[in-house]
C-alpha cells in the first residue's frame, strides 16, 4: 500500500519531542513490511541542515487560498532514506523561523495558517506526486487533512478511496484558534458546530481530525482508555468516547539502532547486559560533565531528560526537594521549556552544586549520555501518552521511577522483591508523597547491589522494537482501506 505520513516533526530533520522519534522510526519499519512510504514535513531551517545545499524542487508552486489572499508553497525533494521518500513543503514566510511552533514556551500567532497551509499543500502535492491509499496523520498540526479531504475535496474523484488515520500523540495540544479561523481557512460556517470543528467556541484542529478520520489511534493502550475520561480527555473525552472501537492504542517502539548502549556512538564507553563495566565509565564521566562531586558507589545518580511542561509532573518535585536533599543521592537534569521549571532546577543546582546538576537546552548527545550514565530515571508525569525515555532507560540499565499513567504504566512493571520480577517503580496518586515513596523504594533497592543488578538486567532484556507496532499499524491500514474500497 502507499502510505503518506504528514507530520510537523521527524528525526533527524526537526524535533521537539517524541513525535519526531516516532515519525522518524515507523516509516522505515513499514517499508520493511512491503509498504510504499512518503513522508511530508514543513521545510524549517532545522531541516535544511540535513538536506543538500542545492535543493531540488519537484513542484515549483502550489496555490493555497485564504480568505483575502493566496499563499504559494513549493515541494522540495528530500530524497530517499531507508526506502522512505521525504518531501518538504517550502513556504519561507511561514516556516523559515527559529522555532517550530513559537518563541520559548509560546505559539506563533499565525500557527493556524502555517499548519493549514501545510495540510492543504500535502493534499495538492499528493495529486501530483502520488495519491496514497492511506494518509497517516500525527497530532493537531496535520489533523486538518481529513477535514479538507471530506469537505473541500469531498467531490475530488482521486481521493474517493483514500482513508485517513490520525494518531494522537498528545491530547493536551489541540490547535485551538478563534472562531473566525473557519472563514480565514475558507471552511463553510456550518462546519463550525460542536459535532464538527468547534470546541466550546474555539476552532479546534485536533477535533476536526478526530471527527473526519476513518480510524484514530493513540500511542499506548492505557492512554487510549484514559482519554475517554474527563480527567485525561482535555475536554475531548466525549468525542474520544464517541469514536468507540475506532479509537485504538498502539504502543510506540524504540529505534534500537539509535538507542542501544552496546553501539551508541555518543557514549564514552559501550556496555551490554553481559559486561556492565562501561556503564560505570559513563556514570563517572557524566558526573564530571555536570561538575558534580565524584560519587561513591553507594550514591545513586537520578536523571531527568524532558520538555519542561506541566504534563511532566515537575510540580511535585519542589515540595519534596528538601526531603531529597536529606537522602543519599545525586541528580542531573536536562531540559528546556517553561521558565518556572527552569528557574526551579537552576536554583536547586545553585544551592546543591556538589550533587545537583542542570543543563538547560536541547542536546541529543547529552540525552544519550544521561541515559547511559544514570542509575535511576525519573518521569513523574501527570499524564504520558506513551513516553519514550523510560523505554530507552530500560535498555541502558537505568531503572525508571514513573507515575502509573498512559504508556508509563504499560511499559514499566513494579519491582517485586519476592519474585524478583519487575523493571522499575511506579506510583499512582498524583501527589508528592506518592512520588517520594516510589523514590524511596528505588533507593532501598539500590542499597543492595545484587537486587539492583537484577532490576537492571530485567529492564535490559525488554524489547520494545518497532517491528510489532508496525505490524499493528499495517493491519489497521488494511482495515481503513477496506472501509473505503
Ligand atoms: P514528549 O514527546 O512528551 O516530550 P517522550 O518521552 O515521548 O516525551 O519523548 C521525548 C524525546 O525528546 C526523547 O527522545 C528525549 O530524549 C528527547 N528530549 C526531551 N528533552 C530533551 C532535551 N532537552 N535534550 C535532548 N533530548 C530531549
Ligand atoms: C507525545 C507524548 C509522549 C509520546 C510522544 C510520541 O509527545 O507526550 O508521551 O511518547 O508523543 O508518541
Amino acid at each position: 500500500m502507499h502510505i503518506v505520513f504528514a507530520a510537523s516533526e521527524c528525526v533527524p530533520f526537526a524535533k521537539t519531542g517524541g513525535l519526531a522519534d516516532v515519525v522518524g522510526a515507523l516509516p522505515p519499519e513499514l517499508v520493511r513490511l512491503g509498504h510504499k512510504l512518503t513522508v511530508y514535513l514543513p521545510l524549517y531551517p532545522q531541516a535544511r541542515r540535513h538536506l543538500p545545499a542545492n535543493l531540488s524542487t519537484v513542484v515549483p508552486s502550489i496555490t493555497i487560498p485564504f480568505e483575502y489572499y493566496n499563499r504559494f508553497a513549493a515541494v522540495i525533494d528530500g530524497g530517499q532514506r531507508a526506502g522512505v521518500q521525504y518531501y518538504f513543503i517550502d513556504c519561507p514566510e511561514l516556516f523559515d523561523r527559529p522555532e517550530l511552533y513559537g518563541p520559548k514556551g509560546g505559539e506563533y500567532e499565525d500557527n493556524s495558517e502555517r499548519f493549514a497551509l501545510f495540510c492543504r499543500a500535502v493534499i495538492e502535492a499528493s495529486k501530483i506526486l502520488g495519491v496514497p491509499q492511506i494518509y497517516h496523520l500525527h497530532d493537531w498540526q496535520s489533523a486538518l487533512i481529513p477535514v479538507y479531504l471530506r469537505n473541500t475535496y469531498g467531490n475530488d474523484p482521486v481521493f474517493q478511496h483514500t482513508s485517513c488515520i490520525l494518531t494522537v500523540h498528545n491530547a493536551g495540544y489541540q490547535g485551538w484558534f478563534p472562531p473566525r479561523t473557519t472563514q480565514h481557512l475558507l471552511f463553510p460556517w456550518d462546519l463550525f458546530t460542536m459535532d464538527k470543528l468547534e470546541q466550546y467556541d474555539t476552532f479546534n484542529f485536533l477535533k476536526g481530525g478526530l471527527v473526519y478520520s476513518d480510524l484514530v489511534t493513540t500511542v499506548s493502550r492505557k492512554y487510549a482508555e484514559e482519554i475517554r475520561t474527563p480527567e485525561f480527555g482535555c475536554k475531548l473525552d466525549d468525542i474520544f468516547t464517541r469514536r468507540g472501537s475506532d479509537l485504538r492504542g498502539i504502543l510506540n517502539g524504540v529505534d534500537y539502532s539509535e538507542w542501544n548502549p552496546a553501539t551508541d556512538k555518543n557514549l564514552p564507553a559501550n556496555f551490554t547486559p553481559q559486561d556492565l563495566t562501561g556503564k560505570d565509565i559513563c556514570r563517572n564521566e557524566l558526573v564530571a560533565e555536570f561538575n558534580l562531586k565524584p560519587l561513591e558507589n553507594s550514591t545513586p545518580l537520578i536523571a531527568i531528560v524532558s520538555r519542561f511542561a506541566e504534563q511532566k509532573g515537575f510540580d511535585f518535585i519542589a515540595p519534596i526537594a528538601s526531603a531529597l536533599d536529606q537522602r543519599n543521592l545525586a541528580l542531573v537534569v536536562l531540559g528546556s521549556g517553561e521558565g518556572s521549571y527552569e528557574r526551579f532546577f537552576r536554583n536547586w543546582a545553585l544551592a546543591q552544586p556538589d550533587r545537583v546538576g542542570i543543563h538547560i537546552g536541547y542536546n541529543d548527545a547529552l540525552a544519550h549520555r544521561i541515559e547511559a550514565g544514570a542509575d535511576i530515571f525519573l518521569m513523574p508525569s501527570r499524564y504520558e501518552p506513551c513516553g519514550l525515555n523510560q523505554i530507552y532507560s530500560l535498555k541502558y540499565g537505568t531503572v525508571p521511577v514513573v507515575r502509573a499513567t498512559g504508556g508509563l504504566d504499560d511499559t514499566i512493571e513494579e519491582w517485586d522483591p519476592a519474585t524478583k520480577k519487575g523493571t522499575g517503580f511506579k506510583f499512582h496518586g498524583y501527589n508528592p508523597s506518592d512520588l517520594l515513596a516510589a523514590i524511596d523504594r528505588a533507593l532501598a533497592a539500590y542499597a543492595s547491589p545484587d537486587v539492583w543488578q537484577h532490576l537492571m538486567l530485567n529492564g535490559m532484556s525488554k524489547e520494545y522494537s518497532w517491528t510489532r507496532s508496525a505490524r499493528e499499524y499495517s493491519a489497521l491500514y488494511e482495515e481503513a482501506a477496506a472501509r473505503r474500497a
